[in-house]
């Protein structure tokens, strides 16, 4: 799979995407993952990417050359299977999603800014626009970190574990199940005896019973969606 995001802030991206499991992910060539900088694409010497809204409202706009050009210089180059642009009025983002868009072979993800992208880009170039949430960040690099961590975790040979991103927490729309370590006791503070009891039986039936019983509580609207 390949990645292409598009930012005026390169530096807010390198650091979450080239540490870890993300990192390995590339080195073992599983991913590959571009930040390119829309200033780059700017066509003056200032290379400014953004200008004042016609409406008059407070706030720059991003505008559609340097953003036109970025885009159509990667597609030009190979096809892509979603042109992503990150923004709180986007579809809210969910496991659903990401399980969706590792499995693409291309994608760019263009980092929202100021107070926005001009309309014609969303019309035009952008496939789908996500939000992270209902709340609004400065802009959508930090968007674009968590849907690339997300979405690289699922790819296959990333997560040493191959079951590992099958058992988290939403992919059956269940919280996973709480889990413990050594020491058994620390305290007085108990590890549930059944995860003790050496019976494997029991303790799948434990941990069925635990993602049920957590999700009801805390995230009830789960067990409502298909
Ligand atoms: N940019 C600013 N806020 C955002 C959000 N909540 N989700 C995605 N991109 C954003």
């Amino acid at each position: 799979m390949r990645i292409d995001i598009i930012t005026v802030l390169p530096e807010l991206l390198r650091s979450p995407l080239d540490i870890s499991i993300i990192k390995r992910a590339q080195q073992k060539g599983h991913v590959e993952i571009f930040v390119h900088n829309l200033r780059d694409y700017s066509n003056n010497k200032h290379r400014n990417v953004d200008d004042y809204a016609f409406s008059g409202e407070a706030g720059m706009v991003m505008m559609i050359e340097p953003i036109d050009r970025a885009i159509s210089t990667l597609k030009s180059e190979r096809q892509y299977d979603e042109v992503i642009y990150t923004s709180p009025d986007g579809v809210k983002y969910n496991q659903r999603e990401a399980n969706k868009l590792a499995t693409f072979e291309n994608i760019i993800i263009l980092c929202g800014h100021y107070k926005g992208i001009d309309q014609r880009i969303r019309e035009h170039l952008i496939t789908k626009e996500i939000s992270i949430g209902d709340y609004v960040l400065t802009g959508g690099e930090l968007a674009a970190a968590i849907i690339t961590d997300s979405v690289v975790r699922l790819i296959p040979g990333v997560i040493s574990d191959e079951t590992s991103a099958l058992t988290d927490s939403f992919q059956d729309n269940l919280l996973a199940p709480p889990v413990y370590t050594r020491p058994a006791e620390y305290k007085g503070w108990k590890v549930p005896d059944i995860l003790l009891s050496g019976d494997s039986k029991k303790i799948e039936k434990w941990k069925e019973e635990q993602s049920i019983e957590r999700t009801k509580r805390l995230r009830p609207e789960l067990l409502d969606e298909e």
